[in-house]
């Protein structure tokens, strides 16, 4: 019989192709779990209510963890997974660029440069919220490896930058996306599928990488080496003290002379001009005398003074020192505080177990602390 080629018409259609096996079965996991775990980040973080932090943060180190095992797999996989097989200059994502403008179908059987270059600013991008989002944690919420060394202000900075870099990843995935319909069509196989089974057609003048040996266990080793000396390291920066953030319990004195009527507030809720004012004032304190004798009083005065709102750099700390000496002498009447709880109903404020917008411990668990953490936050059942 008479050897048949394919014509060239109906290359692409063709359902007699044979496949070839182009995506490995970790970069598959990898991409769907990378799907999985960014859908994860971004519901956490733009639909769903603060106490959902923990989960962001543990979710994106998994996004961390999961390009640091691609980067690995990256240098060490097989020929289609590697980016030295990949990933081209700027040229080469032109003349794609130039092929697609003149209907030219020049298929490569792995990424096309111009999607590699997608992957390696998707990557870039993960990597760049996994250091902002550490830095938004340690600074402004006083947790994590960065704790110890970055101020509320930076913690903040990088908070800004994490959303802008946040946005942009979002809408390179939009892109990722449209670019992966778009090649579809235009190589006339679907992309996504072959991402799930790992086939693509094996077609006649498919560019395609010279074959290369995986080392799958020396990639294992070392991303397993890699995320044991990155916990160990985080967890021994972890044990520094947090900058700015207040060590231990509330005084004992303090304590039970003003946590009797209300919870002992932590002394950073306040300026000290406030406090002053307030201790100055405790025969007329809200309607009640709260006097106090003077031995009493001013050893409370003094620790109330040294540790107040100024003295610290915690999230509340830095809300509460903006609280002018004319504003009155509450917590709760701080534009910061009424500011943040103002999707709370009243119905909640006044209703058991609550019973008052100032017992802050009823929703936060850590008031005492002072750090009011969002994972810490959690309104409890109204009773009737
Ligand atoms: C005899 C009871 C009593 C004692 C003792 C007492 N307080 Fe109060 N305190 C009150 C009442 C009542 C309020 C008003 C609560 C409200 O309106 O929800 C109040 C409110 C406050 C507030 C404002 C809370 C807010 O809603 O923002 C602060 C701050 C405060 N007290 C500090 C102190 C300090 C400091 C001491 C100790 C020197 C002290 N209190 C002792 C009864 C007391
Ligand atoms: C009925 C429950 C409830 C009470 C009582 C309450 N809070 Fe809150 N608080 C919340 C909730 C819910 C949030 C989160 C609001 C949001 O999503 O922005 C919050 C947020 C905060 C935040 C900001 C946390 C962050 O990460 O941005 C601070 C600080 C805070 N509360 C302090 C206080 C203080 C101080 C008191 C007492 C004077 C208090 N809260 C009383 C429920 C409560």
């Amino acid at each position: 019989m008479e050897h048949q080629t394919i014509p060239l018409a109906a290359q692409g259609s063709g359902t007699s192709l044979q496949r070839v096996r182009v995506w490995d079965r970790f970069v598959r996991a990898f991409h769907w779990s990378l799907v999985g775990a960014m859908a994860v980040a971004f519901a956490t973080s733009l639909l769903l209510p603060k106490e959902w932090a923990l989960i962001h943060v543990i979710d994106g180190t998994a996004c961390v963890a999961l390009v640091a095992a691609r980067l690995v797999w990256g240098w060490l996989g097989p020929e289609y997974a590697r980016f030295a097989a990949f990933v081209r200059g700027p040229a080469a994502v032109i003349a794609h660029l130039r092929d697609i403008a003149a209907g030219r179908v020049h298929r490569h059987r792995g990424h096309n440069p111009l999607g590699a270059a997608m992957i390696v600013a998707l990557l870039a991008g993960v990597v760049v919220l996994g250091v902002t989002g550490t830095a938004t944690l340690g600074g402004t919420l006083k947790s994590g490896p960065l704790a110890f060394a970055l101020s509320f202000a930076t913690g903040s900075a990088a908070r800004e930058v994490h959303e802008l870099v946040a946005y942009a990843v979002l809408g390179l995935i939009a892109a990722h996306v449209a670019g992966a319909i778009f090649e579809s069509r235009r190589t006339r196989e679907n992309l996504a599928l072959s991402m799930v089974t790992g086939l693509k057609e094996a077609r006649s003048g498919d560019e395609v990488p010279a074959a290369v040996p995986a080392h799958a266990v020396l990639a294992a080793i070392l991303s397993v080496t890699l995320f044991a000396a990155s916990g160990f390291a985080v967890a021994t920066l972890m044990k520094r003290p947090a900058l700015g953030a207040p060590v231990g319990a509330l005084d004992a004195s303090y304590k039970k002379e003003c946590g009797d009527c209300h919870i002992a507030y932590h002394p950073s809720l306040l300026p000290s001009a406030q406090w002053t004012a307030l201790m100055d004032g405790l025969a007329r304190h809200f309607g009640e005398n709260a006097t106090l004798p003077a031995a009493t009083a001013a050893p409370i005065r003094s620790y109330l003074t040294a540790n107040a709102a100024e003295t610290f750099d915690t999230l509340a700390a830095n809300a509460f020192r903006r609280v002018s000496a004319t504003d009155p002498l509450r917590i709760t009447a701080a534009p910061f505080w009424q500011r943040t709880h103002d999707e709370i109903s009243d119905a909640v404020f006044k209703a058991k177990p609550v019973k008052s917008k100032g017992n802050c411990a009823a929703c936060h668990s850590d008031a005492a602390t002072g750090m009011f953490r969002p994972w810490n936050i959690d309104i409890p059942e109204v009773v009737k």
